[in-house]
């Protein structure tokens, strides 16, 4: 194997870690690695790596909507080589071994697929976990030090896809399918009166879902849930109008900075 490419999705940077992680870890055995943010991917040249690693936050126990769209529009390869990872609060269904089925779909041969535990990030219903606690710190050390195992039983043949049974497979399906029908419903956005109109939020949205934000943030109906602008937003000004818990608390990964994709307009 001469040349990885890890393409990953992120939304408040567990996943950017975790890719991170990694890319050291291939380079360290003398392969070359290249690592880039989905949303950066049609600038980069898939045709030129041998091996392709997709990682991606599970939602609702599935794949972000954008990951799936993404292997949707891949271009069929014969035999290509492919890993994905995952990072989850707590669990998933299939989500890995569904990404792994779809890739294989594509003729990506998958050497493995597994899901890490990584801390919470979401606002959505009980709240997201406080990255300044040494507890939750130690999550994304622990995250760090699962990584050399991964890839050294990939390297050797020995890597599995994990929850690679039919039940699980529908489980993460179905889970996805309704999540992807309730947003715009219980997981829509709305900005409350404490935002200043900086137009940070519009700048980094993955989805491009978040418009006129230097006179008022308005949201279209193609969010990804990803809880990027909720983090943020330097006045934690979005929030998410049903949830359990209701906390000024937002996660996201010490030194990940989001992509600036657009101009913020108004
Ligand atoms: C909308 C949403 C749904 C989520 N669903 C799940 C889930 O089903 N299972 C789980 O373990 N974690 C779930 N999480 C937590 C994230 O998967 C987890 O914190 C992930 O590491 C975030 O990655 P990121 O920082 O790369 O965006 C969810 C988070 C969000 C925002
Ligand atoms: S990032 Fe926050 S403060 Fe800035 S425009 Fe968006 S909602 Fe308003
Ligand atoms: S609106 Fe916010 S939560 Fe939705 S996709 Fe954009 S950045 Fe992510």
């Amino acid at each position: 194997m001469r040349k990885a490419l890890i393409a990953y999705f992120t939304g408040t940077g567990n996943t950017w870690f975790l890719a991170d992680c990694l890319a050291k870890e291939l380079r360290d055995k003398s392969i070359q690695t290249d690592i880039t943010a989905l949303e950066h991917i049609n600038k980069v040249d898939l045709s030129t790596c041998d091996l392709l690693g997709l990682g991606f936050p599970v939602y609702a126990g599935c794949i972000p909507y954008n990951v799936w769209g993404f292997v949707r529009r891949l271009k069929p390869v014969a035999g290509k080589r492919a890993f994905v990872f995952s990072t989850k609060a707590q669990a998933t269904a299939g989500s890995e071994s569904l990404l792994a089925r779809l890739l294989i779909l594509k003729g990506y041969r998958v050497l493995a697929a597994r899901s890490f535990i990584a801390p919470s990030n979401e606002t959505l219903l009980f709240g997201p976990e406080d990255v300044t606690r040494p507890e939750v710190r130690a999550k994304l050390e622990r995250l760090r030090h699962r990584v050399p195992g991964f890839v050294e039983r990939m390297l050797s043949g020995n890597g599995v896809i994990e929850k690679n049974n039919t039940f699980m497979l529908l489980s993460s399906i179905l889970s996805g399918f309704s999540f992807y029908l309730s947003t715009g419903y219980v997981s829509n956005l709305l900005v409350t009166d404490d935002c200043t109109r900086c137009g940070l939020c519009e700048q980094i949205c993955p989805a491009g879902n978040i418009l006129s934000s230097l006179t008022r943030p308005r949201f279209r109906n193609r969010c990804v849930v990803c809880e990027r602008c909720v983090s943020f937003c330097p006045e934690k000004a979005i929030v998410h109008p049903v949830t359990f818990v209701r906390t000024s608390l937002r996660y996201r990964v010490p030194g990940y900075t989001p992509p600036v994709l657009r101009k913020p307009t108004g």
